[in-house]
């Protein structure tokens, strides 16, 4: 596998542990098991910061990679892209509130953001693993320039 690859494949996967743990932690939460609920929920949010960090590393150092399919299905491809930013970014504000919600003991509050927020953090894994599979498992990725290099022109 190549640097190209390797990268997205690992971030990836910590998209989708996230989102497993969200789902365990969910189910401790209405059996009550709460200060199970609290640690898978901080493992959660763990393996979504990991993914974040390996995410913003490649973006900088490695590039992003263009896409590498047919013409007719580029469009289909950046706005399943741009879905997928709007809700990663949507679920990242929402995670940090419900975690502050949660600390903060204001559990009614929390059990609302809560719910929404595993909800919106399944669609982020699902459309995450889509543009995966699109750009990398479907098609040959296209080219990849790393931030570095354009700011730097080098
Ligand atoms: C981003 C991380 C978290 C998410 C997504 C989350 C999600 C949820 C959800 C969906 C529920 C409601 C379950 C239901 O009835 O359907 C819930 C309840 C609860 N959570 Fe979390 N949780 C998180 C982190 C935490 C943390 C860190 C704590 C403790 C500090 C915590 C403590 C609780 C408690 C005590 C309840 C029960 C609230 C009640 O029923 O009044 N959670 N959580």
């Amino acid at each position: 596998m190549s640097i190209y690859t390797l990268f997205p494949t690992i971030s990836t996967s910590f998209i989708v542990i996230s989102a497993i743990l969200v789902a365990i932690g969910w189910r401790l939460a209405i059996r009550r098991r709460l200060d199970e609920h609290k640690k898978v929920m901080i493992a959660a949010a763990v393996a979504a910061i990991i993914f974040f960090i390996i995410y913003a590393s490649r973006t900088i150092l490695v590039g992003n990679t263009e896409w590498g399919g047919p013409d007719n299905l580029e469009k289909y491809y950046v706005f399943f892209l741009v879905f997928h930013i709007i809700l990663a970014t949507v679920a990242a504000v929402f995670g940090i509130t419900t975690l502050v919600l949660g600390f903060r003991e204001k559990f009614a509050k929390h059990r609302k953001w809560g719910r929404t927020t595993s909800v919106i953090w399944f669609f982020t894994a699902i459309t995450g693993v889509a543009v995966y599979v699109l750009l990398y498992v479907m098609y040959p990725g296209g080219h990849t320039k790393p931030m570095i290099d354009a700011i730097f022109g080098l």
